[in-house]
């Protein structure tokens, strides 16, 4: 349940070892929040972000076991997360992979791979724990989609592609879920400096995990329902929407 003054108290992040993922409940704790739930393919290796959480001051973290890509499985993860955690207040889409789109251009198996990651695993969990929310009647969703699903770009089409089938669907289900006492908020950070983007070189206006957890927390106290990281990027992507492809396709974007 929310505190009395309607701070998050519990939060589940699915890809609870991303970077992006961890900063944002480490800033969730810093506003109250008691209980965070890291989820995701490999349990072990979210023990050190645990340990930062304790330190940060939650009162109860757990790790769980959750695979994006095991479509069967997330009926069951869901029930049991209910089960084990209580009412969720807050849930963190944090997985995804990024790919590589020399390969994947040429390789289905590839593409599929990122699509079934980013959009059809998130779909496939999405559902059940939005139906979950709504059964409890309040909660937030927040989904972290990307500047790359606003207009496809040459660079990173595959990966584009999957955020933008994401992100549609979190649109899509935002407007089922008004008077539901449920909402979702739509994250779209452009280049952060995380794990996914090690080793490449920075888009411009590039952040960091901090600055795209700060957008979230005040995003979520301004009631936003979608959130651009850094904000600029709304303006600049609204209009790079509407260039017209040949000259889009030139710019070193
Ligand atoms: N970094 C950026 O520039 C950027 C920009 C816009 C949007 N985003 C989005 O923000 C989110 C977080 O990214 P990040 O930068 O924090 O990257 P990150 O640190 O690499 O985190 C990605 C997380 O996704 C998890 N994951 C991948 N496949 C999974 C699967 N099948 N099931 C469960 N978990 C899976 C990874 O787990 P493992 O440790 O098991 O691999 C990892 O913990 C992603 O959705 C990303 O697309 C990132």
């Amino acid at each position: 349940m929310q505190d009395a003054l309607g701070g998050v108290q519990t939060v589940l992040v699915l890809g609870g070892g991303s970077d992006l993922g961890l900063a944002t409940a480490r800033r969730l704790v810093d506003d109250r929040a008691t209980t965070v739930v890291l989820a995701g393919r490999d349990p072990g290796a979210m023990a050190e972000g645990a340990d930062s959480l304790r330190r940060a001051g939650a009162r109860r973290v757990e790790v769980a076991s959750f695979d994006a890509l095991d479509r069967g499985s997330h009926g069951a993860f869901v029930e049991r997360c209910w089960a084990e955690y209580g009412d969720i207040d807050l849930v963190l889409v944090a997985f995804g992979v990024l790919g590589d789109q020399d390969v994947a251009e040429h390789d289905a198996d590839a593409a599929l791979a990122i699509i079934d990651a980013n959009f059809t695993g998130a779909v496939s969990v999405l559902i059940p724990l939005i139906d979950r929310m709504r059964a409890q009647g309040h909660g937030t969703v927040v989904v972290l989609s990307s500047v790359a699903g606003e207009r496809a770009r040459r660079s990173n089409f595959v990966y584009g592609s999957s955020k933008a089938g994401l992100d549609a669907f979190c649109q899509g289900m935002g407007d089922a879920l008004v008077g539901t006492g449920v909402r979702m908020m739509i994250v779209r950070p452009g280049f952060v400096h995380s794990k996914m983007t090690e080793g490449l070189d920075p888009a411009p206006l590039a952040t960091t995990p901090e600055a795209v957890a700060d957008a979230i927390v005040e995003g979520l106290a301004k009631g936003r329902e979608i959130v651009w990281v850094p904000a600029a990027l709304r303006g600049v992507m609204s209009g790079l929407r509407h260039v017209p492809r040949p000259v889009f396709r030139r710019l070193p974007v």
